[in-house]
């Protein structure tokens, strides 16, 4: 029988709490869900059978990272001294597993119930969330200090942990162990940054796996991305196969160490106003700089609305985030748009959805007038979310346009974003910890 029909289940995610709640948790240990939307993909474009590739791909995801209890740390990242670096087994065992069980779990304590045991964005608060909860197997992420393409520094995913992100549901207060909210002690943060990483190499190696298979081998003609019957014998075709692999693995977790050569330099420029909050921008506009602060803020409307910048195409002309509303981020285009198929289109995605996509919905241009940055509000924050656009959206990175559009207008155009805030209605009780937003930000709870 065909494998991805047996798994017709709307939401295994559900199924799997219902199973929970009756009490199966001691007898189902808990395990990986499987990428079946990327394999129905394939099977959809090129007709390939793709059964088999999921069983090995399987195992072979299995044999280099073990389970949600027992992580593993593939021995090509443990042979090789920088790829070693990369991630800790006593970090990884902190993160995994049983929150109940002393010293482990903070993952399913924490993050769980919104980005899924596997990191997939189908944890069971998932279906509710707007946005979704982040899919970490594809390997992007949007806030930064590296390049648009390139992968986080440990900073950078631990400050949105510690933090949370502004004007989305993760926030910075998670329930501690003495059943108070509050931020997450730094060393727990360490080692979920760890196992974030690791879900994300597991992650984007299955998806390279699959593509693998799909893409080069011969899969009518019965060629395997690996064939474990063969793993005792020691057979020559089994150790191909394997190094086939592990090179895939490699390439992966060499993406993450390469972030420390991609970092975007930030260099303010001097002599040119750059308020680092909304309050301080008021501050600055009624003080000595008031005037070119105000000229600044100008400049930044004329390129905000011009055709070269052309920010309100999207943002609107008023920057309320009404300019364009059509638009999907690449999560849902990975598995619509990029296989000829409408996102809205519900009818056509049905199999799609049933294998785990989240039905899809358009991505909301930021509304400057909130004056929420979810990346972070700092003048250094915003040049990177300008300077390199936000990964994974329709967000583009500012062209510079010689005599149109220069380096400092990337300031300007700063400056004019921030003037955008509207004061906040007063006090709703407020859960962001976020630096230099400057506003009670209120954010959905569970
Ligand atoms: C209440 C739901 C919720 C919880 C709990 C939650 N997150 Fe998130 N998380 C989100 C959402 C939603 C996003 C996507 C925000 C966006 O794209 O703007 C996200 C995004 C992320 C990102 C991507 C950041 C980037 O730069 O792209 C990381 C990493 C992350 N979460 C890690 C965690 C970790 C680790 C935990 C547990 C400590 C956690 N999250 C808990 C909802 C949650
Ligand atoms: C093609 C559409 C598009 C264009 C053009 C565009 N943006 Fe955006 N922008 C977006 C989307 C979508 C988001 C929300 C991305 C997310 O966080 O998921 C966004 C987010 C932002 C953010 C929020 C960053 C944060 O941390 O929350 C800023 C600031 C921003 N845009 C500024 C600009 C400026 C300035 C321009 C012109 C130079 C511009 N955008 C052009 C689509 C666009």
């Amino acid at each position: 029988m065909n494998r991805l029909d047996v798994a017709w289940v709307p939401y295994p995610g559900l199924l799997a709490c219902v199973l929970v709640t009756i009490g199966c948790r001691t007898e189902t240990p808990v395990a990986f869900e499987e990428n079946l939307v990327h394999v129905k993909k394939w099977e959809l474009q090129s007709g390939s059978p793709m059964d088999q590739v999921l069983r090995d791909s399987q195992w072979a995801l299995a044999e280099l990272f073990g389970t949600p209890d027992e992580p593993r740390i593939p021995a090509v990242m443990e042979k090789d001294e920088d790829l070693k670096s990369l991630v800790a087994l006593e970090r990884l065992q902190a993160a995994s597993g049983d929150e109940l069980l002393e010293g482990r779990g903070l993952y399913r304590q924490h993050c769980a119930r919104c980005h899924g045991i596997t990191g997939n964005g189908r944890g069971e608060t998932a279906a509710l969330i707007e946005p979704y909860p982040r899919d970490f197997r594809p390997g992007i992420f949007k806030f930064k200090s590296t390049r648009r393409a390139s992968k986080p520094l440990k900073s950078d995913l631990a400050k949105v942990i510690r933090y949370g992100i502004a004007g989305s549901s993760m926030v910075a207060e998670y329930r501690l162990d003495d059943d108070t909210l509050g931020p997450l002690p730094e060393e727990a943060i360490e080692k979920l940054v760890d196992y974030v990483i690791y879900l994300s190499i597991r992650g984007e190696t299955e998806r390279a796996l699959i593509d693998e298979a799909a893409l080069e081998f011969d899969l009518e003609g019965g060629e395997r991305l690996i064939d474990p019957s063969l793993a005792a014998s020691g057979s020559e075709e089994f150790a191909d196969q394997w190094e086939l692999i592990e090179e895939i693995v490699e390439e992966v977790a060499v993406s993450w160490l390469e972030a420390e050569d991609e970092i975007v330099e930030v260099e303010i420029p001097e002599g040119l106003p750059i308020p680092g909050s909304h309050e301080e921008l008021v501050a600055m506009l009624a003080g000595d700089s008031g005037e070119m602060l105000t000229q600044s803020i100008e400049r930044g409307r004329e390129l905000f609305v011009g055709t070269v910048a052309s920010c309100s195409k999207c943002h609107g002309t008023n920057g309320r985030g009404d300019g364009q509303e059509a638009d999907y981020d690449d999560w849902t285009k990975d598995w619509t748009t990029r296989i000829g198929l409408k996102p809205d289109q519900q009818s056509d995605l049905i199999p799609l959805i049933a294998r785990g996509g989240l039905p899809p919905r358009t991505i909301k241009p930021r509304n400057f007038e909130e004056g929420v940055f979810r990346g972070g509000a700092s003048p250094e924050d915003l040049y990177r979310r300008l300077n390199q656009g936000i990964a994974g959206t329709p967000m583009p990175a500012v062209t510079l346009v010689s005599g149109q559009l220069e380096e400092e207008d990337i300031w300007h155009l700063i400056n004019f974003v921030r003037s955008l805030e509207k004061p906040a209605a007063p006090a709703e009780p407020t859960t962001a910890l976020s630096p230099g937003t400057g506003e009670a930000l209120v954010a959905e709870r569970d």
